[in-house]
């Protein structure tokens, strides 16, 4: 099968379409052929030799994928064959096919077609666990979303918006914030305002229950003033560096403040079968409903992975940028 492979670290140019043996699904395995993925943050990182897979993990990038059910272990029940799911993955995903368990296999309702739900899983199960399960977000809460216009970043504003919350975000362009803004949230341009200031003349000081922080220790100070008492901080990522910053560990505790670390790729087999089930059950009818919606920014050919990295590494996209794999 062709799939996206990577011999040294580097740029995109270090991105190669190989010949690699199909994987063979195991008894309890199903064996998708995948017509869609996206590309993650991650990705970049991996082909730069600074994300390896965990342990046991394909070395094939590729967080998420969507594609039809065509094989399957003998203790599988042979009903899945010719199912739609999509799926998070540890890695495998920028290939024509992957094996996965069933129970994180999820059937795509009608409503999502297989072009776009390649780009879904990744983006809106992190988005979830961020939210509700480490931030503990409440209807009626007000949250900061870092980085609103990104893959993560849009799926988190959209399911903060469905569960009531009052939505802050920041993005790095006039025109990112306003697709924020159309998702329901208010958006402010961090490389032109001040985003404390900003959200502190709508709603007071320190007046925010949850941040979804996708930049790292830079923005604790913006955090540390804008929190609540009881406020959290769910830190995804470092995109604006990993430099250690002063915490005032006074203010952490009056405002008995929280801050908590998040990676889904590195997840046990059971937490991904348990994350998957709490998607299934609390994300998907928001689809059917036609209350949150992929975000697709571009999508590129399976040979075209090159210029899709480059587009994301100028930090160019608005949502996902999706794979297309099925020729
Ligand atoms: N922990 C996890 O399990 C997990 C899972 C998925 C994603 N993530 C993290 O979530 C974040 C978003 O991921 P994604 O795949 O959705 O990314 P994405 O769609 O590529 O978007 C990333 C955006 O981050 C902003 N950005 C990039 N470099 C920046 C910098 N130096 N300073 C400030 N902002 C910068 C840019 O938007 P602006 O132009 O608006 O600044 C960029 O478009 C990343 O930090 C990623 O590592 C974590």
């Amino acid at each position: 099968m062709r799939a996206v492979t990577c011999t040294t670290p580097g740029g995109p140019e270090v991105l190669a379409i190989s010949d690699v043996p199909a994987p063979q699904p195991g008894p309890d395995q199903l064996l998708v052929q995948i017509h869609s993925s996206a590309l993650n943050r991650a990705d970049l990182l991996q082909r730069r030799g600074l994300y390896p897979p965990p342990s046991g993990c394909t070395e094939i990038p590729g967080l998420e994928c969507a594609g039809i059910v065509t094989d399957c272990g003998t203790n599988v029940d042979r009903g899945w064959i010719g199912q739609r799911v999509m799926a998070l993955l540890c890695g495998g995903g920028h290939a024509e096919a992957v094996c996965i368990e069933p129970r994180v296999a999820v059937p795509l309702p009608e409503c999502l077609s297989l072009s776009d739900a390649g780009g879904v899983a990744e983006a809106f199960m992190t988005a979830r666990e961020a939210l509700f399960e480490k931030g503990d977000l409440q209807p009626g809460q007000v949250v900061l979303v870092r980085s609103g216009a990104s893959g993560v970043g849009s799926a988190a504003v959209q399911l903060a918006v469905a569960c009531g919350a009052r939505v802050f975000s920041s993005a790095g362009t006039a025109a990112k914030c306003a697709f924020v803004d159309q998702l329901g949230a208010e958006c402010f341009d961090y490389r032109v305002r001040d985003v404390a200031e900003e959200i502190e003349r709508r709603i007071g000081k320190a007046a925010v229950d949850v941040v979804v922080d996708t930049l790292g220790p830079r923005a604790w100070p913006e955090h540390e003033r804008l929190l609540a008492r009881g406020g959290r901080v769910v830190t995804l990522g470092l995109l604006a560096g990993a430099k250690p910053q002063a915490v005032d560990f006074g203010l952490l505790l009056r405002r008995e403040l929280t801050i908590r670390g998040m990676v889904m790729r590195t997840r046990s087999a059971a937490q991904r079968v348990a994350l998957t089930r709490r998607f299934i059950r609390d994300v998907l009818p928001l689809f059917v409903d036609g209350r949150v919606r992929p975000i697709v920014d571009s999508v590129y050919d399976l040979d075209q992975v090159r210029t899709a990295h480059e587009r994301m590494e100028r930090n160019e996209n608005i949502g996902k940028i999706v794979l297309r794999i099925a020729r």
